[in-house]
């Protein structure tokens, strides 16, 4: 089934990386050169997305202006002759239209935020892609849409038990082929001696339309917020519910420590950082920093 519509949850307050989210979207903070939520929208595009639907909130505007043009910048660098820079500029415009924002007034968690996009997703499933689960590779969306027929996916992977409630943990049932779990039940960030196993939901998901019916519920569940999870779990039992297991690097750009992961990384893979970085860390380890 073809997947056209993504939707962007950027609306979060992005605490724990204050103070530098004071005034700045979390979404925005680069991994090497490139914002998050950038990466984001290259790994949906690459899935053959055509609608980006982005869920915002106050303060987010420097995420619209990361996507259009920027016509005094663009006219420097083209002035200047300098053709590759201003290739780097553009290279995020897409099809005029293409891009569509929706505020969300109130942070009352991810599913409020995905339900705020209704209205521009309509009948139809959609995609959705939290940008702080930075996924090597960007094909993970695409690996699910290539799988997906009907009912709820969801992307997993395996967590420490010190790990389990922070995430939604799966029930698993069936394994399938192309790393499929069949979903028998989800809860969100329970204690250890609640979680049903050690597979844990990551931000990449695949919802039908009928979760749009559950979070107009409103329910509120951890934390207070109004929980994607809960709504998909809802719906077992009623339509399909799988679990991906996606094999790249996961990293969870949300907290410090993943961030740092993150910019490491990708920053040993590119060939104009990689061979400087590797003999500073080597340096530092050897003289015992590391
Ligand atoms: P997080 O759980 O990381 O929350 O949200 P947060 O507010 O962004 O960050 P912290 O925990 O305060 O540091 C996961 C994703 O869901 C979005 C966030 O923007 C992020 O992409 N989100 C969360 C919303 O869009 N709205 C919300 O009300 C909550």
């Amino acid at each position: 089934m073809k997947i056209k519509k993504a939707i962007f949850p950027v609306g979060g307050l992005g605490t724990r990386f204050l103070p530098a989210t004071k005034s700045m979207p979390k979404e925005m903070l680069p991994v090497v050169d490139k914002p998050i939520i950038q990466y984001a929208v290259e790994e949906a595009a690459k899935a053959g997305i055509e609608q980006f639907i982005f869920v915002t909130s106050r303060g987010k505007s420097s995420i619209e202006n990361h996507f259009d043009h920027s016509f005094e910048l663009e006219n420097n660098l083209l002035l200047k002759g300098k053709k590759e820079t201003l290739k780097t500029a553009q290279e995020m415009l897409k099809i005029p239209g293409s891009f569509a924002y929706v505020r969300q007034q109130e942070p009352a968690g991810l599913g409020h935020a995905v339900w705020c996009a209704r209205h521009l997703v309509g009948n139809e499933p959609v995609a959705v892609i939290l940008a702080d689960d930075l996924i090597k590779g960007s094909n993970t969306i695409k690996e699910m849409i290539s799988n997906y027929s009907s009912g709820n996916m969801l992307a997993i992977m395996d967590v420490n038990n010190q790990d389990v409630s922070s995430y939604g943990i799966i029930s698993p049932g069936k394994t399938l082929e192309n790393n499929m779990t069949e979903i028998l039940g989800l809860i969100e960030k329970p204690s250890i001696d609640k979680a049903p196993s050690n597979m844990a939901v990551v931000g990449r998901y695949i919802i039908e339309p009928s979760v749009f019916k559950e979070l107009e519920k409103q329910n509120r569940g951890t934390s207070n917020e109004i929980q994607l999870t809960d709504a998909i779990a809802n719906r077992i039992g009623k339509s399909q519910c799988y679990g991906y297991k996606f094999t790249n690097d996961r990293f969870d750009c949300g907290s410090k420590l993943g961030f740092i992961q993150a910019n490491i990384k990708l920053s040993i893979e590119r060939d104009d950082l990689s061979e400087k970085l590797k003999s500073w860390l080597k340096e530092e380890f050897l003289n015992g920093y590391v």
